[in-house]
């Protein structure tokens, strides 16, 4: 399945073609192509510069013989056996010291249009085609409260799995929760003693979420491991009963487990990410794995002892003293702890699940971590160099006075706190904007505003950066949020819908005879270029890419909506712009849509 080459991509053809033709010896140099943003000029090419030397001629010079490819007419080669170059449907000339400036003739855009009209991938190639991949994301610890950094995990990850299903990778969503630790001692021993405690979430009392009922369980237990040693003792007995497989311990084990994933996926649902409970690839899934890899590393003299515990020393991971920082896979008191666990899940997953590409959506804290699991892994022989494996890192939620993001009183800031605040403010925005709607509909908008402009303030900062959690600021109607790309597509839907009442988002193809206004031709560049920011965040793993391609085209789209009226527009005018409405939208809606965000027809 390939999609319809962009114009961009046909420039880059014809001058690759050219350039075979006129330095043979370099047909495979890049033709540097890139949108121009001078008046009349779609795309440039600065190929001629680089080559010149290369060439001893005049830059200027080997760009004319560029051009004079570009626009010779198929079957006019200047010479026997270069063959003919592509014609672009475009004037081409030589600008400056040897630039080449390319515009479309308005013919060729409108073509593009329709060509984009009738794909319903919209330029988007699938070269990621049968990569199996596996996400690592979200991974959240069970019988712990989801905060506020497990936002960017779980919807940046959401964003890249659906980004590389749609460029057809075959995904693996694995949500390698914490669901096995000493925690489990204190848990299990407060609902032995406690069992008023225990809750279930189909016996909830209403207004209680089962995500409240286990925060307050663990609460409860941590208070009382904290103040009585003699509970503490009790809780360390469980830990062993727990590794021992004790059936009863065991039970209330997995019943914890299962109701904290209810609870989670409470949290996913309303964030509206793609996890379900059978994407749930926990840490406890590896148990029985533990005692093999260790034993492996220390066959094959990877780990040695050191202090009572095994560890890997590896000269490539020194601390500032110099000395190897070591990565623990067994604990001096014999349990083995998380480096061990993610060895055995990189074994499986190579060797079980036959991944071609492993990415690890975890905070950029976790770091040096992974380099040396990838490492120790790479040395035991479970990561061959085939496979490409990547920590996925992004930086902190920080609040308003540029810290880690806490609630008022200083606390650590639940997740659900977060995405409560945005929705007040939304909340706010929407009530202002229109004092009279009924307040199930004030709900309903704040709280798919409220949840969008969180997931995409998340996902148009650069991945790696901190950034500064300012609710009333994401759900703003202006500048480069969630709301706003919302609204951009509500108002080119409105746009259709007036237009078109009878038959919908209808297929009339542009006429191509129509002269193309300047916002347009600014409006189909944008278009244009979809399918390779799509590819583009694919590789890179950096969603904020394609947010920021999806706000240009939102503004390209507004500015063509000022100054080219639609429906009042006469024939074929008309017919040609209700063409690029119907572009603008599902452009817009698959670009949302693979952020992971709604795009509703009104708000
Ligand atoms: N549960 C871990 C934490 O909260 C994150 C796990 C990330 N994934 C992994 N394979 N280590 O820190």
């Amino acid at each position: 399945m390939t999609g319809v080459a962009s114009l961009a991509r046909q420039v880059e053809q014809a001058v690759g073609t050219a350039i075979g033709a006129v330095l043979p010896a370099r047909r495979d140099a890049d033709p540097l192509i890139r949108r121009s943003d001078r008046p009349g000029v779609d795309v440039q090419s600065n190929v001629a510069l680089s080559l010149a030397g290369a060439a001893g001629r005049p830059p200027a010079q080997l760009a004319g013989q560029l051009a004079d490819q570009l626009t010779a007419a198929p079957g006019a080669g200047p010479a026997a056996g270069t063959g003919p170059a592509t014609a672009l449907p475009a004037a081409v000339s030589v600008a400056g010291p040897g630039f080449l400036n390319v515009t479309f003739t308005d013919a060729a855009l409108w073509g593009q249009v329709a060509a984009r009209l009738a794909d319903d991938r919209l330029g988007v190639d699938t070269p990621q085609a049968g990569v199996r991949t596996v996400v690592d994301y979200s991974s959240v610890n069970v019988a712990k409260q989801l905060h506020v950094g497990h936002l960017r995990s779980t919807v940046i990850g959401d964003a890249l799995v659906r980004v590389l299903g749609f460029l057809g990778a075959e995904v693996i969503r694995e949500n390698h929760l914490g669901d096995w630790g000493t925690q489990f001692g204190m848990l299990i021993q407060y609902l032995v003693e406690h069992p008023e405690a225990r809750w279930q979430h189909d016996r909830l009392a209403a207004g209680t979420t089962a995500v409240a009922a286990l925060d307050e369980l663990y609460r409860a237990a941590r208070a009382a491991f904290d103040a009585d040693p003699a509970f503490a003792g009790r809780a360390r007995k469980r830990v062993v009963a727990l590794q021992s497989g004790d059936p009863d311990t065991l039970a209330a084990w997995r019943e914890i487990v299962a109701e904290s994933q209810h609870a989670f996926q409470q949290v996913y649902d309303r964030l509206g990410v793609l996890l379900t409970e059978a994407d749930a690839a926990g840490e406890s899934r590896y148990n029985d794995a533990l005692p093999g890899v260790v034993d492996e590393l220390v066959r094959q003299g990877i780990a040695v002892p050191s202090a009572g515990a095994l560890c890997v020393f590896d000269p490539a991971f020194t601390g500032r003293d110099g000395a190897p920082v070591p990565l623990i896979v067994r604990k001096s008191d014999g349990g083995f702890g998380y480096a061990a666990t993610d060895l055995a899940t990189v074994r499986d997953r190579v060797g079980r699940e036959r991944a071609d590409r492993m990415l690890y959506v975890v905070d950029a804290r976790q770091a040096l971590h992974f380099r040396q699991v990838f490492a120790a892994a790479r040395r035991a022989g479970w990561l061959p160099g085939t496979v490409d494996v990547e920590h996925v890192a992004f930086g902190a939620v920080l609040g308003a006075d540029g810290r880690p993001y806490r609630t008022r009183d200083g606390g650590t800031a639940l997740l659900s706190d977060l995405l409560d605040a945005a929705v007040t403010s939304a909340r706010r925005v929407v009530r202002d904007k229109n004092p009279t709607m009924p307040d199930a509909d004030a709900d309903r908008i704040a709280e798919l505003c409220g949840i969008a402009a969180v997931k995409y303030a998340d996902l148009a900062t650069s991945r790696q950066q901190d950034y500064r959690f300012d609710p009333d600021r994401m759900v703003a109607f202006t500048g480069n949020t969630g709301v706003y790309l919302l609204y951009a597509h509500t108002r080119v839907a409105a746009i259709l819908r007036r237009a078109e009442p009878a038959t919908g988002d209808g297929d009339a193809p542009p006429d191509p005879a129509v002269p193309v206004a300047p916002a347009e031709r600014a409006l189909i560049l944008a278009l244009d270029g979809f399918g390779a920011v799509v590819t583009e965040v694919g590789e890179s793993l950096e969603p904020h890419r394609l947010c920021g391609y999806l706000y240009e085209l939102a503004r390209a789209f507004t500015a063509f909506y000022e100054s080219c009226p639609v429906l009042g527009a006469a024939e074929p005018v008309r017919s040609n712009r209700l063409a690029l409405c119907r572009l603008t939208r599902r452009t817009l809606a698959q670009g949302l849509t693979l952020l992971g965000l709604p795009a509703p027809d009104r708000l």
